[in-house]
């Protein structure tokens, strides 16, 4: 078998760099074809040596423009439609799509409509656009293949499975690092304190979105999205120690789990390999080590996040533009300790309930609806 030929957006965050470790231990079984990121000129550069890249991009122009200068022989695709125009010119296999945010959208689209399989980290798209990049998959024939590790679950506990057998979807979520913190304590909560996720590293956004229960509810649009369940059949349960990864449960009350010890790179592995396995370079899982799994009813009510995004998901249309919108200006003011913990859902509340309900009929709406969420929450802060 020819290496697969695999280009990564985001190359240079948490998913994008544990891709590549995937890579560097199955060397002969991939080839990059091209890496992209946001401005990170120096980390670029520095994997497109190592893995013999020659198609580097930037979403940052100005940041591209001075690529040349550490990196003489890439070709550079500069800016966002620098990373479109990189899609089709590279021709890869898989397109790995890494990039954090809302921004990822396009490139995910552009390549699903072009007919190229995407291994789908980037939460927001499929939020805040899901039923758009469905559809491009369906118009270009291709396939979106989860990397977030409940998704990748989900998908993997639905293999051989019948649709018609599906009766609910249970999404394992950790409580976050604040589970326990008494509510008036959770106000006081710093950017610093909220970064320090206790399973997993991951980039600044989705730390803080672990930490509200946001991502918890993005997950549930991954669901509804990717495997085509009403928000009603999908179920979220707090799983303090991450082994289990989520659940699928069959008409019939029997249950399939997906474990694992936490290591995105598990997930990230299928996610390239599919719908082959091959061996990893990661421990294996010692279940008497663990000793107990324990399992509990979500905190909506501390963590109110994960309600407006089930609300969102319920009203559809415009509303999940609008959180997404609302969700990364809040999080940006937080990291930026311009808010408090708990004024991120107070601001994403205020935005879903002062929407007009307008629902977009077009890529371009969605964009518009999800600066809509940014400008409200920027000016509401
Ligand atoms: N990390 C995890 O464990 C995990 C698990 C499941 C799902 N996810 C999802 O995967 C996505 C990536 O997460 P992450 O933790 O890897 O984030 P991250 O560490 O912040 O990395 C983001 C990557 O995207 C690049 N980027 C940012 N804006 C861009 C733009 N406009 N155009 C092109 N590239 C851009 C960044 O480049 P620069 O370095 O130049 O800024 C970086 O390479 C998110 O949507 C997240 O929710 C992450």
């Amino acid at each position: 078998m020819p290496p697969k030929r695999i280009l990564i957006l985001g190359s240079t965050g948490s998913i994008g760099t544990q891709t590549l470790d995937v890579i560097r231990h199955h060397a002969d079984d991939f080839e990059i074809v091209g890496l992209a990121a946001g401005s990170s000129i120096e980390t670029l550069a520095d994997q497109a040596r190592e893995f013999g890249v020659g198609a580097l991009g930037l979403a940052c122009a100005d940041a591209a423009g001075r690529l040349h200068e550490v990196s003489s022989t890439a070709t550079v695709f500069a800016g966002p439609d620098g990373l479109l125009e990189m899609v089709s010119a590279t021709s890869p296999d898989l397109v790995v799509g890494a990039i954090s945010g809302f921004d990822g959208l396009s490139s995910t689209i552009a390549a699903l409509e072009a007919g190229i399989d995407v291994a789908l980290a980037n939460k927001e798209p499929l939020v805040a656009a899901g039923q758009f990049v469905i559809e491009a998959a369906r118009r270009g024939g291709a396939e979106v293949i989860p990397i977030d590790s409940e998704l990748s679950a989900i998908f993997q506990c639905l293999r051989g499975e019948r649709r018609e057998d599906i009766a609910r979807m249970l999404l394992t979520a950790s409580g976050g690092p604040f589970a326990k913190l008494p509510p008036e304590q959770r106000r006081a909560v710093t950017a610093q304190q909220a970064l320090a996720h206790p399973t997993w590293r991951m980039g600044r956004k989705v730390t803080i979105d672990s930490a509200t229960l946001a991502n918890k509810g993005f997950e549930m649009f991954e669901v509804r999205w990717l495997f085509d369940v009403s928000f009603d059949r999908i179920q979220v349960v707090v799983h303090h120690q991450s082994i289990i990864h989520s659940l699928v449960e069959f008409r019939d009350r029997s249950v399939i789990a997906q474990m694992g010890r936490p290591d995105m790179r598990v997930p990230i592995q299928f996610a390239l390999t599919y719908p082959e396995r091959m061996d990893a370079d990661v421990p294996g899982l010692d279940l008497a080590q663990i000793g107990s799994l324990t399992f509990a009813e979500p905190d909506t009510a501390g963590f109110p996040c994960l309600r407006l995004a089930m609300e969102a998901g319920r009203a559809g249309g415009g509303y999940p533009a609008v959180l997404v919108g609302a969700d990364q200006a809040a999080v940006d003011l937080f990291l930026d300790d311009r808010i408090g913990f708990t004024d991120i859902p107070r601001l994403v509340g205020a935005a879903l309930d002062d929407y007009d309900g307008t629902c977009p009929s077009s890529q371009g709406d969605v964009v518009t609806v999800n600066n809509w969420g940014q400008t409200y929450v920027t000016d509401h802060a």
